[in-house]
């Protein structure tokens, strides 16, 4: 933790949380025990984020992909999700952190979205960091779906559509509630973005791990910010030690942020 500069946080992480699988089937256990090895470090690394300030950290918990996969993994999956719900609504409150979701939350089981938006109604009014679980959640499909609501508004005239841009785009995707993503972390040595945040990332340090995710540790998260802070980010300028003036503190896009 001494390595990452507290006054040059990124705002908002997000995490690719990939390994759990091939976690498990290296020591012989069903992928299963993988997912469930994969909840413990969600739970270590909300914490640390909370622990360090970080205003957003949103994680890739299950895409509109993971669908195709198993059935008895699907359901595995969908027990931990309401198991760390159930297990982790206290703390949450307890630290003040807002509980928000991304992606088609009406494809869940209605058990578990129950449980889901009862948590994210108790802590709705909390403000010390938000922590955004992207659940059958596709990034091309946000897109998608925004563009279907501004058509649709412009098709009903409630809308110009000269006055579509990138803020506005921006304003309807709800991946952008918390703004722009600053550093984007994916476990497990995949080189790809999987259909995550496409239009949040743009500017986004990306940083990949060997790590596993059920073995990513506080560690991991200080090692992946501290490699951030070495970045120089231009946004498409020049670099700041050529003009002698400090970096923009966000890329252009994230004017469009709404609150
Ligand atoms: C990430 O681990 C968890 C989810 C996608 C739900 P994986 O289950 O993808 O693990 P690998 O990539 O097969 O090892
Ligand atoms: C991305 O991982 C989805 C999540 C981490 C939830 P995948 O394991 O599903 O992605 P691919 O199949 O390797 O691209
Ligand atoms: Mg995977």
């Amino acid at each position: 933790m001494s390595l990452v500069d507290l006054r040059a946080l990124p705002r908002h992480v997000a995490i690719i949380m990939d390994g759990n699988g091939r976690w498990a089937q290296r020591q012989g256990f069903l992928r299963t025990l993988g997912h469930r090895e994969g909840s413990e470090s969600v739970r270590r690394i909300v914490r640390a984020s909370r622990r360090l300030g970080l205003d957003a950290l949103t994680l890739y918990a299950f895409s509109e992909q993971n669908w195709e996969r198993p059935q008895l993994e699907v359901d595995a999956l969908m027990h931990l999700l309401e198991d760390f719900l159930v297990s982790e609504r206290d703390e949450l409150i307890e630290r003040g952190i807002r509980l928000r979701t991304i992606g088609r939350r009406h494809r869940l089981p209605a058990r578990v979205r129950g449980v889901l938006e009862g948590v994210m109604q108790d802590t709705e009014h909390l403000d010390r960091m938000t922590l955004t679980l992207a659940l059958s959640y596709g990034g091309q499909e946000e897109i998608a779906d925004a563009a279907r609501e501004i058509a649709r508004q412009a098709a009903a005239g409630a809308l110009d559509p000269e006055r579509v841009d990138v803020r506005s785009f921006g304003n309807v995707l709800p991946s952008m509630e918390v703004g722009p993503v600053d550093l984007l972390v994916r476990t497990s040595g995949e080189l790809r973005i999987s259909n995550f945040l496409l239009w949040a990332t743009a500017y986004a340090e990306l940083h990949f791990t060997e790590r596993l995710w059920p073995e990513f540790t506080e560690a991991d998260l200080y090692d992946a910010i501290a490699a951030y802070q070495m970045r120089d980010r231009r946004f498409g300028r020049i670099a700041s030690a050529a003009t002698g003036e400090r970096p923009p503190a966000a890329a252009p896009v994230a004017s469009g942020v709404h609150v």
